[in-house]
């Protein structure tokens, strides 16, 4: 491509992105596609001769943006939000200009060391420890999975890697924890069934004494215990784990501490949110995603750990062909983590937080607060309505309820989600709770504002009186 079309195409795509921003809430939230839909539109082979820049144009308005879901849509109420930014998708232009891989220091020593920075920045912004050190990964799911490795190579001395695992290790995590803990245990070896589900209360958090209770047993039984994964902010609630007491019974049995806080963690921002991590002391590894709820682009997810040499020890192999002058010298972050080749992940953050500063970052994660009060306000106020869970964060776990018994209002709040779903106008989504079928209004998109969340209320309150009559 020469440089006359490419920049012909590149402004002509800023100003689609533009556009598109624009023009967002007057879209479908949900693509409105079939399965298979897409795929019947796209050629059996690929073309043998290059193609016109302005023919696959066309072709990705009118073939894919059709069956795109639009995250970034002001009405995007589903899952938890991927909020993204101007500042952070113009540098994720320039890291895909740059093309660097940014696996070693020698590689791309400003993409190490501002991501070194990054991570001290987020560290000092979420108020934790300035103790911890950390590294960006690309999702929570990785960031957990290095957690639970770390866990094990500390549990058996840094054995399992040489010889694999020859005794069972136990990894606990309450029953709201989000199903990466599953999938990790799995692909660490530790299997499973040496996975227990702790017990939580009515607020849908972690009880202490159950996790105790549940350590004492498997010692008991002669397993060893090697991993807590407690949640700030739970994926179908956002229930907090109390760290501070699971913080001591780690403490006093030795057990690698992890905190997902995949989405609450950019809470802390703001001062007033900052007692969620008051334990962070006690934590080993803690984990956030700035891409669901910082305006970052996805992938971005920030793992920090206390001790970086547990980290490293557990993840660092020296090939001749990586090896460096320098290497005594520089962090080099392929030994944080699972893979080699990394992403230059931290321009984004970098230009998000410089762009917003702590100040802009903070008003917009206390409007998403506010909106989320003034929803759970209405939820609270309508007859027909109940709340499901604690709102300590932006997301409202609610249903209907007319009083029938507890199977025909599950069945009744499935049909009313199912409606809910036919709906072009919003998109949330559902979760069970105490086997309670339960929808979950999650605000968290850069664009929503009040006049969205309101307009959504009278789509569900209409909706709940076509179901309810
Ligand atoms: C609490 C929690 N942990 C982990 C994850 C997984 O996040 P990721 O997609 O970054 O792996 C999620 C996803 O929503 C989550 O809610």
């Amino acid at each position: 491509m020469d440089e006359k079309l490419f920049k012909e195409y590149g402004y002509k795509f800023i100003d689609w992105i533009a556009e598109y921003f624009d023009t967002l809430q007057e879209r479908p939230v949900c693509a409105d596609v079939n399965p298979g839909d897409v795929l019947k539109q796209l050629p059996a082979s690929p073309p043998r001769e290059g193609e016109d820049l302005g023919r696959i144009f066309a072709d990705f308005q009118q073939i894919i943006l059709p069956g795109m879901t639009h995250w970034q849509h002001p009405s995007w109420f589903a899952y938890f939000a991927a909020s993204n930014s101007a500042p952070s998708i113009l540098a994720e232009l320039l890291t895909a200009g740059m093309g660097a891989q940014c696996m070693i220091w020698q590689t791309s020593p400003a993409a190490t060391e501002l991501e070194e920075q990054m991570v001290r920045w987020l560290g000092q912004m979420l108020g934790l420890p300035s103790t911890l050190s950390g590294v960006i990964q690309d999702t929570a799911s990785t960031a957990t999975l290095v957690a639970l490795l770390s866990a094990r190579e500390k549990a058996t001395g840094f054995s399992s890697n040489e010889r694999g695992l020859d005794e069972q290790l136990v990894v606990y995590a309450s029953r709201e924890a989000h199903s990466s803990v599953d999938k990790g245990v799995r692909i660490a070896g530790l299997g499973q069934q040496n996975l227990r589900r702790i017990a939580t209360d009515d607020d849908y958090a972690m009880q202490p004494e159950a996790l105790r209770r549940a350590i004492e047993q498997d010692k008991a039984a002669g397993l060893r215990p090697a991993c807590v994964v407690a949640t700030v902010g739970t994926t179908s609630s956002t229930a907090i784990d109390p760290i501070e007491p699971i913080g001591r019974i780690c403490t006093e049995h030795n057990i690698w501490l992890h905190v997902d806080a995949a989405y609450a963690g950019t809470a802390a921002i703001l001062p007033e949110k900052q007692w969620i991590f008051a334990a962070a002391e006690a934590v080993d590894s803690l984990v956030f995603n700035p891409h669901k709820w910082m305006m970052t682009n996805f992938d971005c997810s920030v793992y920090f750990v206390k001790d970086a040499e547990q980290l490293t020890k557990t993840f660092e192999i020296h090939p001749e062909y990586l090896k460096t002058g320098v290497d005594a010298r520089v962090k080099n972050y392929r030994d944080w983590g699972i893979q080699l080749g990394r992403r230059f992940r931290a321009l984004k953050l970098w230009f998000v937080i410089r762009y917003y500063g702590i100040s802009g970052l903070q008003q917009v994660i206390r409007e998403h607060l506010r909106l989320a009060r003034l929803f759970e306000g209405w939820v609270k106020d309508h007859p027909h309505f109940e709340l499901m869970a604690p709102v300590p964060f932006s997301v409202v776990c609610f249903r209907l309820n007319d009083g029938r018994d507890a199977a025909a209002l599950n069945d009744l709040n499935a049909a009313f989600y199912e409606k809910l779903s036919e709906q072009q106008t919003l998109h949330l989504t559902h979760t069970s709770l105490n086997h309670q079928y339960v929808l979950r209004m999650a605000i968290g998109s850069r664009t929503t504002a009040e006049k969205h969340v309101t307009e959504a209320w009278r789509t569900i309150t209409e909706t709940a009186s076509t179901v309810l009559n």
